[in-house]
C-alpha cells in the first residue's frame, strides 16, 4: 500500500475517534438538559463513528498494514445551547468530509482500487451525515432554540420522525 495513503488513513482514525468521543460527551450534556431525543441521536452518532474507525482498521488489517491508534484529547463538557452544539457537529462532519476527500485523491493517485471502493462508501456516508445535521439545524431555526419548539424537535429525534433525516426515510444510518 502507498505509504502516504497508509499514513493518511492512520491519521484519519483520529478524526473518527475524536468525533465519537465528543458526541458521547454531547449526549451526556443533552441528557442532563432534558433533551433526551437529541441525546439518543448523539449516542447513536458516537457509536457510528466507532464503526467508521473500525472500517478503516479492518481495511488496513486485511491488507497487512500497520495500524496506529491515536491518542484522543478530552472533549468539552459544556455547550452554549443545543443549537451551538449542533453547529459544532456540522463543523466536525465537514472536517471529516474534507479528510475523506483528501484520502480519495491520494487513493486515486496511487490507483488503489480497494481503497477507492472503501472511500466511496465514506463519501456517501458523509453526505448523509451532513444532510442530517443540516436538517436538525433547519428545524431549530424554524422551531426555535428553546421552549416548545425545541421540545418538538427533540420529540422528532426521539421517534425518528424528523423530515430530511436518513432514518426517517427508512434508509438506516451508518454501519
Ligand atoms: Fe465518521
Ligand atoms: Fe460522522
Amino acid at each position: 500500500m502507498n505509504a502516504k495513503l497508509l499514513k493518511g488513513m492512520n491519521d484519519h482514525l483520529k478524526l473518527e475517534f475524536k468525533a465519537s468521543h465528543e458526541y458521547r460527551a454531547m449526549s451526556a450534556w443533552l441528557a442532563t438538559h432534558d433533551l433526551t431525543g437529541f441525546a439518543t441521536w448523539m449516542t447513536q452518532q458516537s457509536s457510528d463513528e466507532l464503526l467508521h474507525a473500525q472500517k478503516f482498521i479492518d481495511h488496513l488489517v486485511e491488507r497487512d498494514q500497520k495500524v496506529e491508534l491515536p491518542a484522543i484529547a478530552q472533549p468539552p463538557s459544556e455547550w452554549e445551547s443545543a443549537e451551538a452544539l449542533c453547529r459544532h457537529v456540522l463543523e466536525n462532519e465537514q472536517a471529516v468530509t474534507a479528510s475523506i476527500e483528501e484520502l480519495y485523491v491520494m487513493a486515486e493517485a496511487a490507483k488503489d482500487r480497494p481503497a477507492i471502493v472503501l472511500l466511496q462508501w465514506f463519501v456517501n456516508e458523509q453526505m448523509e451525515e451532513e444532510a442530517a445535521v443540516r436538517a436538525i439545524l433547519g428545524r431549530i431555526r424554524l422551531g426555535g432554540t428553546t421552549g416548545v419548539g425545541l421540545l418538538m424537535i427533540d420529540q422528532e429525534l426521539a421517534t425518528n420522525s424528523m423530515p430530511g433525516m436518513p432514518s426517517a426515510a427508512g434508509t438506516g444510518g451508518a454501519a
